[in-house]
């Protein structure tokens, strides 16, 4: 039978939760009973909840951790993180305090240019395509003030409007690529404002340019949207010391370490299978101080991974040498971030990791999210290359498995101080918690 529902966004949200529970679930009350169970009780939460989208039925949590001990251009920060993953929060805090005692993690804003293009499609003569754009360029600008004029009071606005020829790739295909800064907000809907203004100035002009033929003042605006491609938008960050510093793991000398750790990056940078996970590594830290600063984790992944394929070639995003006697470990990454505007104004927990990192302006965001990244992977290539992942991450992942067991606190206790010594696996978790149940029976 068909669940096909017409009109359903104007339903109440219990009429919504009612539907949705009598359509699909064998036990409508129990649904019913879940959805509501995840209410905030706070009324005026849940409204803002509520709001953020259409159809809201509930909230769907995650873990909002803390990592401390961070020094970022000697300055101190604990980091807050969104994220699910048991290990990661841990991994984080690890790192950090491993380099707060070696200088710290320096981080440098390389630029930071965002992008928009108009696509459009012209049937006609190149040259006199250009003299059009040359003659319509200053209107682009002057017709765009009432949006741009804020911004320009902040130190932004757009910064240039090029004429590109994509011909090559696709008969007919031009675009308006702009350029644009947009200081401490992401800038999405500014530089979308400005892009659709630019069309229909474009667009209209076309019409009355008297050197067009009637073909060519037909030009077709296909779409107007930025692009979250930013690689003019990259921010480095970086850790380095003597080699003889790297001296945490008694199991290794630091000489060897370094060349085992050096070696593990030169692999994700020469072979995309291990690359695509040595760069998830470091999106568990990206992404997690990106939810938490009420950023877009698509949009940031998204322009993220293109730039690590920029050679040809998908390649890790960190990098590391020994110089001198010095290891030096960085990533390059680009990042278009917001502390200001979108959720970072509304959402309460966004507001309270914003106080948290001392308010930071975009360019700061930028540092603390990079170091976040550069962290993680630090702290996964140390385990994997020193006593592999699964000890550490087991450790962290056996809270998960007593609750999948349902263990009461007492046994949580017990399982804790066994595996304490013990390598954690889903059935050894079991075959502990049954054998405390038979001793307890
Ligand atoms: C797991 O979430 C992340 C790692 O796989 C990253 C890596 O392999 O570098 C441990």
């Amino acid at each position: 039978m068909s669940k096909a529902i017409a009109g359903f966004s104007k339903l109440s949200k219990d009429q919504k939760i009612a539907w949705i529970a009598k359509e699909y679930f064998s036990n409508p009350d129990e649904a019913i009973a879940l959805i509501q169970k995840y209410w905030n009780n706070d009324a005026e939460v849940q409204k803002l909840h509520d709001e953020f989208i259409e159809n809201t039925i509930t909230n769907f949590y995650l873990p909002l951790g803390i990592a401390p001990n961070f020094s970022i251009n000697g300055k101190d920060y604990t980091i807050p993180m969104a994220i699910e993953e048991s290990s990661v929060v841990a991994a984080a805090s690890k790192s950090a305090k491993f380099w707060a005692t070696r200088g710290g993690f320096k981080a440098t804003v390389l630029n930071t240019e965002k992008i928009g293009q108009v696509h459009f499609m012209f049937k006609g003569d190149i040259e006199k395509l250009r003299s059009f754009f040359a003659t319509v360029k200053p209107k682009l600008f002057s017709e765009t003030e009432s949006i741009t004029g804020n911004m320009q009071k902040r130190g932004g606005g757009i910064l240039d409007i090029e004429l590109r020829d994509k011909t090559d790739l696709l008969p007919n295909y031009y675009q308006l690529h702009a350029t644009f800064e947009t200081v401490d907000s992401m800038g999405a809907n500014f530089i979308n404002s400005c892009l659709e203004q630019f069309a229909k100035i474009l667009k209209s002009e076309a019409e009355i340019y008297s050197d067009f033929n009637e073909g060519e003042k037909n030009l077709q605006v296909v779409m107007s949207i930025l692009s979250n491609y930013v690689p003019n938008c990259v921010v480095r960050a970086e850790v380095s010391c003597p080699v003889s510093d790297l001296n945490e793991d008694k199991s290794i000398s630091p000489e060897e370490f370094a060349e085992k750790f050096i070696t593990a990056v030169q692999i994700a940078e020469v072979e995309p299978f291990r690359a695509v996970t040595h760069n998830k590594g470091i999106m568990n830290g990206i992404d997690a101080v990106i939810l938490a600063t009420g950023n877009d984790f698509r949009a940031v992944e998204a322009g993220i991974h293109a730039y690590a394929s920029r050679e040809g070639k998908y390649s890790s995003l960190s990098h590391a040498t020994v110089e001198d006697g010095i290891f030096r470990f960085w990533i390059d990454v680009p990042l278009a971030l917001g502390t200001v505007g979108g959720l970072t104004s509304l959402h309460p927990l966004v507001k309270l990791s914003m106080e948290m990192l001392g308010k930071p302006s975009a360019k700061e965001l930028m540092q603390i999210v990079a170091v976040a990244g550069l962290a993680q992977n630090f702290a996964a290539l140390r385990s994997l290359t020193t006593t592999g992942i699964q000890q550490g991450h087991m450790k962290m992942h056996l809270m998960n498995i007593l609750n999948q067991l349902q263990a009461t606190e007492a046994e949580k206790q017990k399982a804790v101080k066994h595996f304490e010594k013990n390598t954690v696996s889903h059935s050894a978790a079991g075959d502990f918690i049954q054998e405390l149940r038979k001793v307890n029976a």
